[in-house]
């Protein structure tokens, strides 16, 4: 029995922000920011838009495209790390809104940029157990509700969105291979902290040369991780979907699996970072415009706060 993706749905945020809008308030420039990390824009939330209203938008998208009926759906599991409110989960809100089963379990995980990967890996593990047959996953974040926009050398990083997965059963190959790791020893290399002017609010601070760091050396292992132990090689991999955090680092990562970067989804430079939103958004991409085609092999991978990092091979 496999899990196998039957469709995906992304949702960005109106609203535009480019590098050049934040060398108006912070001491950058455009050119800067694209040497750094290979972004040029990036979708920002509006006031009334949120983490729970991204991840219907895009969820609603992937139920769109599939030819399921919304009541197969028996699990429902949103990455986040900016939930809208503490509780009920963004996973109780989604089901509500969307008019999902009454019933079915539905709950948030948390693994920051990791969050999509965790999430799929524990979909494919419900799908082999048995315990359910048709799960929706969504990464959603609203990362700039956590910046602090005076400081430059991270708000140029990140953006909003929410992108989605639906995971089917099937006797035909979808996810064959998953890898999931995290390290507590390093969360104060990237974490946030309550602002002690803002009372009730908590802005993001990152090491980011330390984070750089520890993200390739991790990605370094990652042939070792997912691919050998079922048998596969880097030739077998088609295409490379990984976490959008640095064009810099997904160049690496490319180089590591001898793929050129016109096999590799990159999104990043109109994205930036959305977090647990980022691998759905960029897988959402490629498969609407056809770039991905029915038996290739995709490699997703993601390294974030934690620190936590998971990869996972499927077919489509
Ligand atoms: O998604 C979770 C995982 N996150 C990541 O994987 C992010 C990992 N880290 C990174 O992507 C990179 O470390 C950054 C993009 C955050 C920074 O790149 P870096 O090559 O590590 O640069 P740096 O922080 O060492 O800064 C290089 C220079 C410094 O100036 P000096 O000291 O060389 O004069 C910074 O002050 O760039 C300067 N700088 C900037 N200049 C203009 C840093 N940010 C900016 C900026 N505009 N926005």
């Amino acid at each position: 029995m496999f899990a196998r993706l039957i469709s995906t749905g992304g949702y960005l945020p109106e609203k535009i922000v480019t590098n050049d809008d934040l060398a108006k308030k912070i001491d950058t420039t455009h050119e800067k920011i694209v040497e750094l990390s290979g972004i040029h824009s990036r979708h920002i939330a509006g006031d009334q838009e949120n983490t729970i209203t991204m991840a219907v938008q895009a969820a609603q998208q992937a139920i769109q495209s599939s030819d399921i009926d919304p009541d197969e759906i028996d699990l429902v599991l949103i990455a986040t790390c900016t939930p809208e409110r503490k509780m009920p989960s963004v996973a109780c809100d989604v089901q509500r809104i969307l008019g999902l089963k009454r019933g079915i379990p539905a709950f948030d995980l948390n693994a920051a940029c990791s969050g999509f990967i965790y999430g799929t890996v524990l979909a494919d593990q419900f799908i082999r157990a048995q315990t359910a047959r048709c799960v929706l996953v969504v990464g959603s974040d609203k990362m700039s509700e956590v910046i602090d926009w005076s400081d430059r050398s991270t708000c140029i990083l990140f953006g909003d969105g929410a992108g989605a997965a639906i995971f089917k059963a099937d006797s035909q190959p979808g996810i064959l291979s998953t890898y999931l790791g995290g390290d507590g020893q390093y969360a104060d290399l990237l974490y946030t902290a309550p602002q002690p002017d803002k009372p009730g609010q908590e802005t993001l601070q990152m090491s980011g040369r330390e984070v750089f760091k520890n993200a390739t050396k991790t990605l370094e292992r990652l042939v070792d991780d997912v691919l050998l132990p079922v048998g596969l090689c880097r030739d077998d991999i088609d295409w490379l979907i990984p976490h959008q955090a640095n064009l810099r680092i997904i160049r690496m990562t490319a180089k590591l699996l001898n793929l050129p970067m016109e096999r590799v989804i990159s999104t990043i430079e109109h994205h930036a970072n959305t977090s647990a939103a980022s691998i759905p958004l960029a897988l959402d991409f490629a498969c609407r415009r056809g770039q991905i085609k029915l038996g290739e092999h995709i490699l997703l991978e993601a390294f974030g706060a934690g620190f936590t990092w998971g990869s996972v091979v499927l077919q489509y």
